[in-house]
């Protein structure tokens, strides 16, 4: 029987048939603003209560500016961590070939031993700067595998284009190919307003909804609605 984990997400376990599958890479692909960083920072705050590791690894913000933004749903648990059980990195420079295959293994073996929660947050520049498939896919395919050695891991993903279809484009087709998880937060325009909604494209291991089920982000975080219709 596969191992799970708790998201730490209001109303997602239940659409996942209990939680994340231990041990696996998870890809959150979804239009700017429509929720990525808030799940992974609520992924990250549930290994914080339980006293797990977690590691967010950014490669676009500062600490001071993920630190503002937990503060402004009153999530303490990272300052308080900080350097301990918290362990934020920013990937400085371009070289991400050097960066995901050896500066990285280097953060995470400080933690060896114990299952670590790991968010790689976005995952989006390296999909910029690395075109090559071939080379893309060896990059992926060994950081990927050295990440479940680690622990669970999520990675988010940016999405452009029409947000109103439902299309993987082909630009992404090798993270997405090569994660566990693949989930997708999208935004709905409907009626002048923009409806955020989350659908499970796929998860290895496991039954999922394949319904799209609509969510808000509060001044307590993400509530996902498991029971009521997009609109
Ligand atoms: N303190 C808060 N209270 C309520 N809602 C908030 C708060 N902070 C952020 N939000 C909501 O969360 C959204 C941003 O979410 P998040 O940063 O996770 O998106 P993202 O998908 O990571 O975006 P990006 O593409 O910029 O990385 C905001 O647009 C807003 O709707
Ligand atoms: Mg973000």
């Amino acid at each position: 029987m596969v191992e799970r984990i708790k998201s730490g997400v209001n109303g997602f376990d239940a659409i996942v048939n209990g939680g994340f599958v231990k041990n696996s890479v998870v890809a959150i692909y979804g239009s700017p603003g429509a929720g990525k960083s808030v799940f992974c920072t609520e992924f990250l705050r549930e290994g914080l209560k339980n006293n797990e590791k977690v590691f967010y690894i950014s490669m676009e913000q500062d600490i001071d500016s993920f630190l503002e933004q937990c503060d402004s749903f009153g999530f303490n648990e990272f300052k308080e961590n900080l350097n301990s059980n918290f362990v934020f990195s920013r990937m400085n420079g371009h070289d991400f070939k050097n960066f995901l295959s050896i500066e990285l293994p280097k953060i995470l073996e400080t933690r060896k031993e114990k299952h670590a929660r790991i968010v790689i947050d976005p995952l989006t520049p390296f999909l910029w700067e690395v075109k090559d498939p071939t080379l893309q896919r060896n990059i992926l395919t060994d950081t990927f595998k050295m990440l479940r050695e680690f622990g669970t891991a999520l990675v988010t993903i940016e999405r452009y284009g029409n947000i109103n279809t439902m299309e993987l484009s082909e630009d992404i087709a090798i993270p997405i190919y090569l994660s566990d998880m693949v989930i997708l937060l999208s935004m709905i325009y409907n009626q002048n307003f923009y409806q955020k909604a989350i659908s499970i494209v796929k998860m290895r291991f496991s039954s999922h909804s394949t319904g799209m089920h609509p969510f808000d982000i509060g001044s307590n975080g993400i509530n996902i609605f498991q029971d009521q219709p997009v609109f």
